[in-house]
């Protein structure tokens, strides 16, 4: 067997087999093919596809190439959830503790965020002392005295999909549907994980622009989750505006704080509660409720007290610090430096969450090399969504940079701009979209 007849037969259109699959993965996990002939046979797949059982043999190969975490000390099914990715998606940090208090212990590994999205490990690391890069050995004590563990992805989980992922990132072959989705579920496999609730974002700030491209990356993961023996549901949301009041580390977790206290943006109790209905369902937690109580429960959890204990919980047992007040302790303040204004009056009828994600990047929330570092104090406050009206000269936005930290004037400029462009006003009131734009399993 070798890489050329393999990348000649998807170029042709042709089924790969099993057999030329593993070789692929093999030898880029050893190292043995290089860069060029592995992106000739990426290249092929965006442009020719594969079909179910090619992906599924590619995630599981992929899955395959490293280590493959034992769970088996949980209590119950693991369970694991996964976003495609967004702009202001704190959801992560709210749903842990939230299915924890119905005793879904849960092995979570995240990534930082790269380009416009954010990534949770960076947003965990922007309360003192929070540990993210928790020894594998240490999973089991830490789960067995809060219910929970987040950490980051340890380099010896999928390395194929890292390696192949570094490869779609410079030569245009992120945006494919077989590509992403054996990407996410490798890892979710090799995770460990039995049963996974996807969140395949839809709309401006995600890599799925539609609903039918979303619903096609979502039955695809589906597939292969099912193929592959774990029970698998994607829950599609919207992401055509960024989710909840802010973006930006420190700002997203004051949300998050927000939100386990009862005081949550409607978007986001929206999308959590979804979310841990599935995950508590699929863990077996759900003590016979029907979805509507089940729903009302995890709504009440959020509000008293329950959820923000657990919370607590799960800062302090990774280090990080909290007040003497019940909060948590941040890196950084974030500093309110300018407000964006409308330019018009009416109501807003879309908030591009691509341009806010690459403002919040601009003003120094995130990255555009793996290698930069980032301000946890950066980020946007948004004062209106999409439905909101809005007077000419109202504030449409706060630009937020860390306490002591400065942007060049030129970079403000530039943020300014982009978030103008973001926001789209007209003189109608917008159909509003719900935040859940469909469920599959
Ligand atoms: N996230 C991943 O983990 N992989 C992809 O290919 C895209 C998004």
């Amino acid at each position: 067997m070798n890489m050329r007849d393999i990348i000649i037969a998807k170029r042709d259109k042709q089924s790969l087999t099993d057999e030329q699959i593993a070789f692929f993965v093999k030898g880029v996990t050893d190292g043995s093919i290089p860069d060029y002939q592995i992106s000739a046979l990426l290249m092929a797949i965006v442009l020719n596809g594969m079909d179910e059982r090619e992906m599924t043999t590619l995630t599981l190969e992929m899955a395959g190439s490293g280590k493959q975490m034992d769970l088996s000390y949980l209590e119950g099914v693991p369970v694991d959830k996964h976003s495609t990715g967004g702009v202001g998606d704190k959801i992560t940090p709210i749903l842990l503790p939230l299915i924890a208090t119905f005793g879904v212990e849960t092995v979570k590994l995240s990534g930082r965020g790269l380009g416009f999205t954010g990534g949770t490990v960076d947003k965990f690391e922007s309360i003192q002392g929070f540990n993210v890069e928790v020894d594998s050995k240490d999973f089991p004590m830490l789960v067995k005295n809060t219910g929970m563990v987040i950490s980051g992805q340890t380099p010896d989980l999928a390395p194929a999909d890292k390696i192949l992922y570094s490869l779609r990132d410079v030569t245009g072959t992120v945006d494919s549907i077989p590509l992403i989705a054996s990407s996410i579920m490798s890892k979710k496999i090799a995770g460990g994980a039995k049963a996974i609730v996807l969140d395949v974002t839809c709309g401006s700030g995600a890599f799925m622009k539609d609903l039918s491209m979303a619903e096609e990356l979502a039955g695809a993961m589906i597939k292969i989750g099912n193929l592959a023996g774990r029970k698998t549901v994607a829950v599609i949301t919207d992401m055509d505006q960024p989710l909840g009041r802010f973006c930006g580390n420190i700002l997203e977790m004051q949300e998050v704080f927000d939100t386990v206290t009862g005081k949550g943006e409607a978007d986001v109790i929206e999308v959590v509660t979804e979310l841990a209905s599935h995950l508590v369902k699929l863990a077996g937690k759900d003590s016979g409720m029907s979805d509507e109580v089940l729903k009302d429960e995890i709504r009440a959890r959020l509000s008293d007290g329950s959820c923000y204990e657990k919370y607590i919980e799960l800062i302090k047992s990774q280090g990080g610090l909290v007040s003497g007040a019940g909060k948590p302790i941040y890196v950084d303040a974030p500093f309110d430096c300018m407000h964006v204004n409308s330019p018009e009056t009416g109501y807003v009828q879309r908030v591009r969450a691509d341009l806010i994600g690459q403002a919040s990047v601009l003003l120094g929330a995130g990255r555009l090399a793996k290698t930069d570092s980032i301000d946890y104090g950066a980020g946007i406050g948004f004062f209106v969504k999409v439905g909101d009206r809005v007077e000419r000269g109202d504030s449409l936005c706060a630009l937020y940079t860390g306490e002591n930290r400065q942007v060049p004037e030129e970079r403000l400029f530039d943020a300014m701009e982009l978030i103008l462009e973001a926001y789209e006003i007209g003189p109608n009131p917008p159909e509003k979209k719900p935040a859940i734009l469909g469920v599959m399993s």
